[in-house]
């Protein structure tokens, strides 16, 4: 029996090249198409020193329609698309909206047209806890209210998601799986891949690690004013690995028939929160290494405290985050330190 074959778009970057290999180890063919302008080659070297497979590539966008066809076509009986392919800096977003809201929704809209043209049985969207804003209560379950979106990187997650329910509402002939992470950090345990951060990191652990290396002086943190127990923000992060199982399941889920719903949204979190200064505590003691900070002013548009509730997940996909957090640290720190030897 020839293997399901599942396109990844965004294939190279991040959650991408992690979920390609758990895709592989679970006996997926992946496709990626990825145009590379946030993620790097090489990684497709990493995905094969760890599979030992090295999956089919095709560099493009997929805002290029005609491009995408051509794939389709070179590549038949898709089953099931993983949509990794956008942008996902909130900064920048505030900057260039235009860029943020080409980029995420056409591109989303592109690939639902293949879906429906091309048959493909099931459809992974990369959601976030973005979509929640700052929420009444904690931790937040799908049924937590939306709240308007304070960045366009959000509104386009809000905005993403109401495209693939009304596309499913209009009767098109497929499932569809929304997934709302929560913060993914770490990097597979082989230390082959990892986040690869373009320029000064903007988000907290490639910041934390590349400090704590000697790449940047000091880690700043961003408030220790807020309404919680120790004044810092918190956030519920989920191990990388981890959340690519999850996108696993619910590809599988649906291609094999199993969904209870023609569209689904699964909260992706630990249901643990902690702190920003828990989390550079945890990293100090799980890997012995000093991490210089200071506090500093809030952030703009920074959410005091969320996490989730991840028990939909629990139950219904059969999916746990288990990775201890120590665990996750150790390795996004030996992760670091493969980036610094390459060098
Ligand atoms: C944001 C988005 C999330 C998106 C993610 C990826 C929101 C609410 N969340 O997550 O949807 O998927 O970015 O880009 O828009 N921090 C510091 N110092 C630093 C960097 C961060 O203290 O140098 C703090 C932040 O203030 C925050 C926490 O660390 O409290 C996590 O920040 P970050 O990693 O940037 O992720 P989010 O803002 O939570």
């Amino acid at each position: 029996m020839s293997k399901p074959r599942i396109l990844v778009t965004g294939g190279t970057g991040y959650i991408g090249s992690h979920t390609t290999v758990e895709l592989i180890n679970a006996g997926y063919d992946v496709v990626i198409f990825d145009n590379l302008s946030n993620s790097n080659i090489e990684v497709l070297d990493g995905i094969e020193a760890i599979t030992g497979v090295r999956p089919a590539f095709i560099k493009g966008d997929v805002n290029d329609i005609a491009t995408l066809d051509c794939l389709f076509q070179a590549y038949p009986g898709i089953e099931g698309i993983i949509n990794f392919a956008a942008s996902k800096a909130v900064g920048e977003s505030v900057q260039k909206p235009l860029l943020y809201y080409r980029n995420n929704l056409n591109s989303l809209m592109n690939l639902l047209e293949m879906v429906e043209k091309y048959q493909v049985k099931g459809f992974v969207f990369s959601s976030s806890c973005t979509v929640y804003g700052e929420p009444d209560v904690n931790p937040v379950t799908e049924e937590s209210p939306i709240k308007p979106a304070t960045s366009p990187y959000g509104n386009t997650k809000q905005i993403s998601e109401e495209i693939i329910t009304d596309f499913i509402h209009s009767g098109a002939n497929f499932h569809a799986i929304i997934l709302r992470y929560f913060n993914p950090v770490g990097a597979h345990p082989s230390a082959l891949i990892g986040e690869l951060p373009i320029g000064v990191p903007q988000n907290l652990i490639p910041y934390l690690t590349q400090t704590a290396i000697g790449i940047r002086k000091e880690l700043s943190v961003f408030g220790d004013d807020y309404d919680t127990p120790d004044g810092s923000c918190i956030r519920d992060f989920i191990n990388v690995v981890d959340l690519a199982k999850a996108h696993v399941i619910a590809v599988k889920r649906m291609i094999e028939g199993k969904s209870a719903d023609k569209i689904e949204i699964f909260n992706l979190g630990t249901g643990n929160g902690v702190s920003v200064l828990e989390l550079i505590n945890t990293f100090e003691s799980a890997t012995g290494v000093k991490v210089p900070h200071r506090i500093t002013g809030r952030r703009e548009g920074d959410i005091e405290k969320v996490w989730a509730n991840p028990e939909r997940a629990n139950k219904v996909l059969g999916w746990t985050a288990e990775t201890p957090l120590a665990d996750t640290m150790r390795n996004a720190w030996k992760w670091q330190q493969h980036l610094a030897e390459k060098k």
